[in-house]
């Protein structure tokens, strides 16, 4: 397709569209959830005392999350072109300037930094699928499999290895594009994993610690949780949902004309909010009915599930089954991490799909290496917020996107016209009111509160 036009005036994609309004729920639901939802959101409660954070995270998934994402869809969808030239483009056509185009900018290196880590822990989950298939968790005691975990991380080879086999796939889906490669890959993954999570949260109710897990999460004591803990429940709802840095806006230049913005942003948001706390639901049971540490930090996951499964029958087959899954669910975020960065290299630099693709995945490969150290030889070198895995977490979740997230519910709800907003989201109905005031005043005066009182705090 090289006409940027249709015939009726609107724009359309560069990059092909999606089949079906179900297939962009698909692609949006892939992206979301991911690690996010299943090694990050219980770790990260588990850091912060469980309850009041799960509470914060929730007010943010709503009153920040949902017109974040709204608008990201919307401007997408109008620009229809990859978030640099879509900022660029409506910044000017909006009569506003054509420096918006540094909002896009922003997401795309928030993209490549986050994938620099991400694919490092999900390179952690393929070599658990290894780990599980050849039963080296059968049986296994809570003090053996922390042990298990640390010599794993500490192993600079194999985790280089399974860093580079990840972003090897990754690279190759986003060269393929986004029909024949997203819709495929996600279809099956969303659902299967849900089934296996439920079926985990059976294991997790007859574990007899059900009753702890659910107090922990849900029972808020607002004394364990500082405005550092406040920033980093939004930081983790950006980041669950995929928003803040124009991975959404990407998909959404790929949407349909007649699709409702606001029932598929619903939809994901609740399918992603559902799969987290129900990954807390399974985890946190089971950490208290093995004598784990729900503050374990990132290797819980890698600790509690492994342990878990080794004392089911079968368990090996489960146990690997989920890591599959779970590699799947990374996978399909990667792809969504890439995206901004590869139609922008495609669109601006006259490259093929292929070969943005291929250099984008090498420059995030090698930046990866950070994070691959930050466990093993670059361990004790550490500054400001910890090791480089610790200080990119920080800067991309906490800063990048919330900052991100700001300006895109500013651009949407200030800088676009009542007109154009009117026209994406269907009307000026209920619906759209509540989203305009969500994007003209409570995300933006919610986000520069956090973000004043937390880094406050952290420069004190
Ligand atoms: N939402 C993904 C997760 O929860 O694992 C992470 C992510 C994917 C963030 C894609 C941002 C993004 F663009």
């Amino acid at each position: 397709m090289l006409s940027n036009q249709a015939g009726d005036g609107k724009r359309t994609s560069l990059h092909g569209h999606w089949s079906s309004k179900m297939a962009f729920i698909l692609a949006v639901t892939g992206s979301a959830v991911g690690l996010g939802n299943i090694w990050k959101f219980p770790y990260v409660a588990g850091e912060n005392g469980g309850g009041a954070f799960v509470l914060v995270y929730l007010a943010c998934v709503i009153a920040i999350g949902m017109p974040v994402m709204m608008s990201e869809i919307l401007i997408g969808r109008r620009g229809r072109r990859n978030p640099v030239a879509t900022t660029e483009l409506l910044g000017q056509e909006e009569g506003s300037s054509r420096n918006w185009r540094y909002l896009g900018m922003l997401g795309v290196t928030a993209g490549i930094l986050i994938l620099s880590y991400y694919s490092v822990i999900a390179g952690w989950t393929l070599s658990y699928i290894v780990k599980s298939a050849t039963g080296t968790f059968v049986g296994i005691s809570n003090i053996e499999v922390v042990a298990d975990h640390e010599a794993f991380k500490a192993n600079t080879g194999l985790v280089s290895m399974v860093h580079t086999l990840f972003m090897v796939i990754t690279t190759f889906v986003v060269a393929r594009g986004v029909e024949r490669g997203l819709e495929q890959a996600v279809r099956f993954m969303v659902p299967a994993l849900l089934l296996m999570m439920l079926a985990l949260l059976g294991y997790s109710i007859s574990s007899g610690y059900f009753g702890a897990g659910v107090e922990f999460l849900f029972t808020p004591d607002f004394s364990k949780l500082g405005w550092d803990g406040v920033l980093e429940a939004m930081g983790q709802a950006f980041f669950t949902l995929s928003i803040g840095m124009g991975a959404i806006m990407a998909y959404g230049a790929y949407l349909p004309e007649e699709t409702s913005i606001t029932g598929a942003s619903a939809t994901v948001v609740a399918a992603d909010t559902g799969i987290a706390i129900l990954a807390g639901l399974v985890i946190f049971p089971l950490v208290f009915a093995n004598g784990l540490q729900p503050d374990a930090g990132p290797g819980l996951v890698f600790q509690t599930l492994p342990m878990a499964f080794g004392q089911m029958s079968g368990g090996a087959f489960f146990s690997t089954l989920f890591f599959v899954l779970l590699s799947f669910a990374a996978w399909t975020s990667a792809i969504g991490l890439m995206e901004p960065a590869v139609a922008w290299l495609v669109e601006s630099y006259n490259r093929t799909r292929a070969q943005a693709a291929v250099i984008i995945g090498a420059l995030i490969w090698l930046i990866g290496f950070g994070s691959v150290f930050s466990w093993n030889i670059w361990k004790d070198n550490t500054f400001f917020q910890g090791t480089v895995f610790d200080n990119l977490d920080f800067l991309t979740n906490q800063i990048m996107l919330p900052v991100g997230g700001f300006f895109i519910a500013v651009f949407a709800g200030w800088v676009m016209c009542r007109n154009s907003t009117a026209d994406e989201l269907g009307g000026t109905g209920t619906a759209y009111t509540l989203w305009r005031f969500g994007a003209r005043v409570i995300a933006p005066i919610c986000i520069l509160i956090v973000l004043y009182f937390a880094i406050s705090q952290v420069v004190a």
